[in-house]
């Protein structure tokens, strides 16, 4: 019985091919057009027929303030879709552990920082991802009641913003790193031209590299049970942030960018500030190991070999 990922070519979905084939624990994969993870009956026919003894639910339509903000239906719909037919077969078909990947936007606009696992549902959402951030709020819940009424094992896991190789480098669809970076890139071909940030700069984030999300979530599901912590959900983040403003200087000198940097206040800079509290993950024993410089260093490399093929 092997481990399987959904969303195997994603971000995270690939960290964690990575991670396990580093242990060399086989794992099964569908991709989109073999399995569509909207279709219940479809995918737990799969489930039902491949009995893997861990799913992790690294599927999900994601996007940056922009898709969010835009393709609202779209974003809680399929995530709906996404969440019920996994969680559905996984528990018709029993299967031993599953792992649920969120996201930090589930927690409310104003959460006191850092954010704890405690604030979910305790205030308004960010408006931008409101609809996206209610469908990974159900997710939650789905494993936490599943595991109450049917003593399932299962967890959540909410990460912190993440990049790394495999990101999406599509100026509409992406997140505030890998459009920084393809930006400064592209800038720098042309000659240094200007490029324009959205926001003030001034909202403070959070970044984790993706290696070291996929190594939590292995360390979670070999040490942490349902019933172990309040939820059943984790943080997983590092627990410091930078600004926008020096996360682009990052960038910028990473690119090797020399040219002007305009900052259009006129677009909206979202969240304030989000920033995890990690202490429930740090006290059940796990600590990142890479660093934002090394890790953005990395990234870019990984851009620079994948240009081609990276999602733009
Ligand atoms: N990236 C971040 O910064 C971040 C931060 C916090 C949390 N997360 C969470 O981590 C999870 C994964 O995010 P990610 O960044 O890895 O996203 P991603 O790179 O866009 O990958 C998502 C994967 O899901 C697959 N997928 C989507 N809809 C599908 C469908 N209907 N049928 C089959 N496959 C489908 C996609 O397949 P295709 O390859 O065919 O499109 C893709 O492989 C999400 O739950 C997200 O909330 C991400």
């Amino acid at each position: 019985m092997a481990v399987f990922i959904a969303g195997h070519r994603g971000l995270v979905g690939s960290a964690l091919v990575r991670a396990y084939a580093a242990l060399g624990t086989p794992v099964l994969t569908r991709t989109r057009q073999q399995l569509d993870l909207r279709d219940a009956a479809a995918v737990s026919r799969f489930i039902g027929e491949a009995k893997p003894r861990i799913v992790i639910i690294a599927a999900a339509k994601v996007g940056g303030i922009l898709a969010n903000d835009t393709l609202r239906y779209d974003f809680i719909a399929e995530n709906l879709f996404i969440e019920l037919a996994l969680i559905e077969a996984c528990r018709i078909h029993r299967v031993p552990r599953v792992l649920f990947l969120g996201s930090s936007c589930i927690y409310p606009k104003l959460a006191p920082q850092p954010m704890r696992e405690d604030c979910l549902l305790g205030g308004p959402l960010e408006q931008t991802n409101e609809p996206y951030a209610i469908a990974k709020i159900a997710g939650v819940k789905l494993i936490e009641s599943c595991n109450r009424q049917h003593g399932t094992d299962w967890l959540s896991a909410m990460p912190t913003n993440l990049y790394g190789p495999g990101d999406n480098f599509d100026l509409n669809g992406s997140h505030v790193l890998p459009a920084m970076m393809r930006k400064f890139h592209e800038a720098k071909l042309a000659g240094d031209a200007p490029v324009t940030l959205w926001g003030s700069g001034t909202p403070k984030r959070e970044f984790l590299h993706v290696d070291d999300l996929a190594s939590a979530c292995l360390h979670l599901l070999a040490n942490v049970h349902a019933g172990q912590v309040p939820g059943d959900l984790i943080n997983v983040g590092c627990g410091t942030d930078v600004t926008i403003r020096e996360l682009a200087e990052l960038v910028q000198r990473t690119v090797g960018h020399r040219g002007p940097v305009v900052w259009d206040a006129g677009k909206p800079d979202g969240t304030p500030r989000k920033l995890m509290d990690v202490s429930r993950l740090t006290g059940l024993g796990w600590q990142p190991k890479i660093d934002l410089a090394d890790g953005i260093a990395g990234a870019y490399r990984w851009y620079l070999d994948n240009v081609e093929q990276a999602r733009r």
